[in-house]
């Protein structure tokens, strides 16, 4: 796959799952501005630096990855490609990028332990919040090494349906949560999504996991704050790829006041939009550890894992090339790099 390829932002999935892939909510505004966002910043590289050697590592939670970007949670992989997120998991880890797999995966966590992936769980709280434990226990198991709350969704969003129809026609519901207690009811009483989500459930999870929790889908800086607050070990500044509340402002713009808020008491990740390797450059820059890409892994996923491997080398390559041209040697050195809102 070629270095280009990596920035493509059209389909090439096709069919139900292709648009459930590339869909936004609403009437679309935030999935269309999330990747022009990063294109409102305007580098000011550094003079005279030494960018023989550089690295794209990071230490994340405390272990250290060969990537300072990773693959975001998403379902549907199986529908993709037959290897799904086992063919994710094996292309993260010859690679040694971080991976988060989906709480509605298709593949069982073991499975996906077994590629030797260095992996954190996403989850959802549902209302009875007993009812998680058993997919919990699971990823823990199957050696997980975080849990990233997803705190965006108290009500799935009403998305944009394509001219295909409605994906579940195509893939059963019950085929992508395989992970869960069996004959697991999203209907059941108390099996929907929590509403009342709050500090208490980062301990909660944190209590029933032993694994460091990190909050997904922040924007607000008082928001971040709080996370920090309910012993969140990061915090990820996220629009759920522009699925969850239409026309929030885009990560690209969030960012900053985010890691401003948090004042480095705890890491801070970002997504959405991201496309290639000056994207990854000014998320770096503004304060982003790490750079989460979801709908690229699936796009590259087409191609199984060779895909998403080829795919990874490809961003690999862009993002040396942008850290180099701006005189960074790593995506840590990037971090505080000048940059201008065009607008
Ligand atoms: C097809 C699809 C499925 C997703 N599923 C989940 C999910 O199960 N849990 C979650 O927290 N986020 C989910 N997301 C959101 C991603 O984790 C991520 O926030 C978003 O895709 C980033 O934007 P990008 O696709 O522009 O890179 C999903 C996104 C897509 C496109």
């Amino acid at each position: 796959m070629d270095g280009a390829r990596t920035g493509f932002d059209h389909d090439p999935i096709g069919g139900a799952v292709g648009e459930y892939v590339a869909q936004g909510s609403g009437s679309g505004v935030s999935v269309g501005e999330a990747g022009a966002a990063w294109r409102d910043w305007r580098i000011l590289p550094r003079t005279f630096v030494d960018t023989t050697t550089v690295s794209l590592g990071c230490t994340l939670l405390g272990r250290d990855h060969a990537t300072a970007f990773g693959a975001a949670p998403t379902t549907l992989q199986r529908a993709v490609h037959p290897d799904g997120e086992l063919a994710v998991a094996r292309a993260c880890a010859a690679a040694g990028t971080p991976l988060v797999v989906s709480s509605n995966a298709a593949t069982p966590f073991a499975e996906i332990g077994a590629t030797g992936v260095d992996w954190w769980l996403q989850a959802y709280v549902p209302q009875d919040r007993p009812l998680a434990t058993g997919l919990l226990g699971r990823a823990v198991e199957a050696g997980a090494r975080a849990v990233v709350l997803t705190a965006d969704t108290p009500v799935v969003s009403t998305r944009l349906l394509g001219p295909s129809g409605l994906v579940w026609d195509v893939v059963p519901p019950s085929s992508v949560r395989v992970n869960f207690d069996p004959g697991y009811d999203d209907d059941a009483p108390g099996a929907q999504k929590a509403t009342d989500l709050g500090p208490q459930d980062v301990a909660w999870l944190g209590d029933v996991t032993g694994l460091p929790v990190v909050v997904k889908g922040v924007l607000d800086p008082d928001g971040a704050r709080r996370c920090v607050e309910a012993g969140a070990a990061a915090v990820w500044v996220s629009t759920h790829g522009g699925r969850q509340l239409d026309r929030v402002v885009p990560t690209a713009h969030a960012l900053p006041e985010v890691v401003a808020a948090v004042a480095g008491d705890v890491e801070v990740y970002v997504d959405g939009g991201v496309r290639d390797g000056i994207d990854l450059l000014v998320a770096w820059g503004l304060g982003a550890r790490c750079v989460f890409l979801g709908r690229p892994v699936s796009w590259a996923l087409r191609d199984g894992a060779d895909g998403v491997a080829g795919w990874i080398d490809a961003l690999s390559l862009q993002a040396v090339e942008a850290l180099r041209l701006a005189g960074c040697t790593s995506p840590g050195d990037a971090a505080g790099l000048r940059l201008r809102p065009v607008r």
